[in-house]
Formats: C-alpha cells, structure tokens, sequence
C-alpha cells in the first residue's frame, strides 16, 4: 500500500513524520509524494492554536471529497490533534478511518491493516511514559539540517498549553542512542544537527545533562553546527551557558520564550518566572556570549491582559531587543488550566490590535539588529535555493539569521565567510568570500 503523509505544527512533529515514515516502511508500506497515488493518507497534525485545527478541519473536507472518488482511500490523524480530539474527530468527520497520538507510530501498520481488513475505524492514542523510540533511527529527507528528538513530553503546565496533554509526560532519552543517531547523520552527509525537546533544559539521562550531551554531539567530527530549541526561562542552567561558549560548532542562538512582560500575567500562566528575572537572565547570557542572536515567542491577549500589562511586554521587547519573536494569539485550549480557571476575558479584536503592535514593533526592532551587521563577514551554512530566486542561496549564520547569496559557485551543505551588504527586516543579503578573501558567484 502507498501511504502519503502530511505534517503541520513544530519541528517535533516533522521529527516524528520521518519516525512514522521509517515505521511504515519497515511494515512494507511504501510512501508517495502524490496524494492522487495514496491509497492511505496521514495528517499529522497540531492542537497548539485553534488555527491549527481549523486547517485539519478544511484539508479534511477536501479528503472527503477525494474519497467520494475513491471510498476505498484510507484517512488517518496524527499527532496531537488526534491525541486531543480523540473519539470527537472520528465522530465530526466521518472520512476519518483511523486516529494515532504520538506515543503510538508503532503500532501503525497493525492499526492501517486492522483498518483495511475489517472496515472498521481505529484508535491508538494511549499516552506512554516511556516510549522515546530510541531503537528507531529515522530516515531523513536528505538535506543540511537534521532534527533529533532528545526528549518528549512536557511537565511544566503552563497554562495556556495543550502540549502536556497531547504529548504526555516529560522523559528524556538515552544520550548513546542520541549520538549514535548523529554520527550516522554525519555519515549521511547532514552539517547541522538541531537537538528538540519541549524544555531542553531539564534534559536529564542518569548523568547526562544538557550541557553535557550538546558537548557530545558538537564533538563528532562532520557536524559542524549544533543548535537546539526550545530551553525554559525558569531553569537555565549556568554550565549550558558555558558549553555553548565553550564550542565553537554550539550556535550562539538561543530561542527564549518570554510569553509575557507582566508579572500578574506571567503568574497567570504558570511560568514561574518575573519580568526581573528574565531580564537578568538576558543580561547573563550575553555577558557570557556577546555575540549571541535571542529569538523569543509572545502570547498577546491572555486572560486578564490589560493594556497596563500589555504595555509591560512592549517594554520588555523593547528593551531586550530580540533579533525576532514570533507573536501569537492567545487561543484557548480545551482542558487546559487556563480553560478551566480564568475567562477568555480579552477581545478578539484588542487581541488582534496588540498582535499587531507587537509585530510592527518587532519589525523596526530586527531592521535595526540586522543592519548592525551591515559590513561584517558572517560564516554562513548554506542550506538551499533561496525561494525569491533559483540563482541565490540561502544559508543561516551562527545565529540563526536567513542569508541569501548569489549561488554561483556554490552549493548547499557549504560553510562559507559571507561579506553582508544589505539587510531586511527578515533576510540578511551578501557576498561570500573565499577563505583567501576574494568574491565568489556574483549577480547575473
Ligand atoms: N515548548 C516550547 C513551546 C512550544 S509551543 C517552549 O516552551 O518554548 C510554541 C509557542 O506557541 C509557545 O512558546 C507559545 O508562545 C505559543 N502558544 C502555546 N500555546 C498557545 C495558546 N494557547 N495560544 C497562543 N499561543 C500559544
Ligand atoms: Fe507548553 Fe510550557 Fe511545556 Fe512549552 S514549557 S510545551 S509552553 S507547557
Ligand atoms: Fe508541536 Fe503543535 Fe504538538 S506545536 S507539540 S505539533 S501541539
């Protein structure tokens, strides 16, 4: 059978995509990049915001309209969508023949053939303590960057947040099979690994911390850059802070989510940190990487936000100065804390209002960070054809900033010194130099 498989939400959930598609084909499914050729279809999908269950509501219409032509295509939902709605999604859209949550993707094929044989729908979404499928080594898509998974679940609670409840208890994974999986990667050829989990920081195997394992895997000769993301402000410990410094392959980009600039709101979501504390935080960490690049993600419009503690985010973004943040808006989630304990009291259309401030102000913010760079010579990981234009490159530097060079001369999977001579609000564009210093490519 010919399975084609779809992933929206985080990078989580496109690691698990490559799980479930090594899964499959070990089971003797083959995979097919064409929906037309599918004889089963997957989502694999994301709960974080209602926006994201809206998409998996209107891509599954449009299924039902394909198995109207085809009543014998076989319709799946992953990930934590599945393992959220549960039952729900089986009973709203009918063209749903079977249901899995990500502590599930083993018992796939049994479930698929289940389907197939009896005509009956399925449901795996039992949340486990301890699958981490370690003993799978993912097949990747080739390319520059591969994720590895080194730990799943959360047990922080925030309490604007599902993941808990659709990605199950926090456990971490064995840091031998981590590195193994590494240096198979640079085997195959990968330069960039990037280490996942949903609060890296209390990454912890026996005696393996974080700090520790990133040391391991910056140290296998052909990866020549680690990155990581996401750790939590509450708990960032010194000694990762030290390591990154330490090793010139740890990226000096750190994705530090904030959520909130008050401390009433902060409180309110269960972060456990202050306005203060952060900010210390911030100062710590480029005192001891002056270079570092910081991204963050806001949460606008949480319960209770008013425009005094809306105000203090904008504060708190204009001082620290991101190099980008992401701005989401707070969307309630079913049976999270916040659901149950406080009103979805802000309006849409302030909520919207403020989404908007913030990422005007964001925007000016970047500029002004990336024209700093304006005239420095950056070392760029080239990682594919830019999207505007076939005949540039686009890269990332140490800190995580898009680059786009003129191609010529060059490939994906280079790391190369880039002499940047112009910047965006989102793009930094240059010249990459040979180690000699004279221009390689050039504009046609
Ligand atoms: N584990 C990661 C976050 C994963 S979710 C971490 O803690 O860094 C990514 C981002 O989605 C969060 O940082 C938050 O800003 C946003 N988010 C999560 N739940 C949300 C909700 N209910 N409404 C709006 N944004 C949300
Ligand atoms: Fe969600 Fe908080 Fe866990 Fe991140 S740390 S996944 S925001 S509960
Ligand atoms: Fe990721 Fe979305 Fe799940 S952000 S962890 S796929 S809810």
């Amino acid at each position: 059978m010919q399975v084609y498989l779809e992933t929206y939400g985080c990078q989580m959930n496109e690691y698990d995509s490559e799980l479930v598609r090594t899964i499959l084909q070990n089971g003797s499914f083959r995979m097919t990049p064409e929906l037309d050729d599918a004889d089963v279809v997957l989502l694999n999908t994301c709960a974080i915001r209602e926006s994201a269950h809206q998409r998996i509501h209107g891509r599954l219409g449009h299924l039902y309209q394909l198995k109207k032509r085809n009543p014998r295509l076989i319709v799946g939902v992953l990930g934590c969508m599945a393992q959220s709605l549960k039952q729900e999604l089986l009973d709203a859209h009918p063209v749903v023949d079977l249901i899995a949550g990500p502590d599930a993707y083993k018992k796939l094929p049994r479930l698929i053939h289940a389907v197939c044989d009896s005509g009956q729908k399925g449901l795996e979404i039992d949340l486990s303590e301890y699958e981490t499928y370690s003993d799978i080594v993912p097949e990747r898509v080739p390319g520059v960057n591969a994720w590895i998974a080194c730990m799943r679940g959360c047990d922080n609670f925030c309490t604007f947040c599902v993941v808990p409840y659709t990605r199950g208890r926090e456990r971490s994974r064995d840091p031998e099979n981590i590195v193994a999986e590494a240096r198979q990667l640079a085997a195959a050829g990968h330069k960039q690994v990037t280490l996942l989990g949903q609060n890296v920081n209390s990454y912890r195997f026996e005696s393996t911390d974080f700090a520790a394992l990133l040391l391991r895997v910056a140290a296998l000769p052909g990866i020549e850059r680690v990155r990581f993301t996401s750790p939590h402000p509450k708990d960032f410990p010194r000694r990762l802070l030290q390591a990154i410094a330490s090793h010139p392959k740890l990226c000096k980009h750190i994705h530090l989510p904030l959520q909130a600039g008050n401390d009433a709101v902060l409180e309110r979501m269960r972060r456990t940190y202050t306005r203060q504390e952060f900010l210390a935080l911030v100062d710590e960490i480029r005192a001891t990487l002056p270079e570092v690049c910081l991204s963050t993600d806001v949460i606008c419009g949480f319960p209770g936000e008013d425009d005094a503690a809306f105000a203090d985010t904008v504060a708190v973004l204009e001082q620290v100065r991101f190099d980008s943040a992401f701005i989401f808006k707070y969307s309630e989630r079913r049976n999270t804390i916040a659901q149950r304990k406080f009103a979805d009291d802000v309006l849409e259309a302030v909520k919207s209002e403020r989404v908007v401030q913030l990422v005007a102000l964001q925007k000016s913010i970047s500029l002004e960070r990336h024209r700093r760079a304006i005239g420095s010579t950056l070392p760029v990981l080239l990682e594919g054809t830019s999207r505007k234009s076939s005949a540039d490159l686009l890269g990332r530097d140490d800190g995580n900033r898009c680059v786009v060079v003129p191609g010529a001369g060059l490939a994906p999977g280079m790391l190369v010194p880039v002499r940047i001579l112009a910047a965006s609000a989102h793009t930094l564009l240059g010249q990459a130099l040979t180690p000699a210093g004279s221009r390689v490519g050039s504009r046609p």
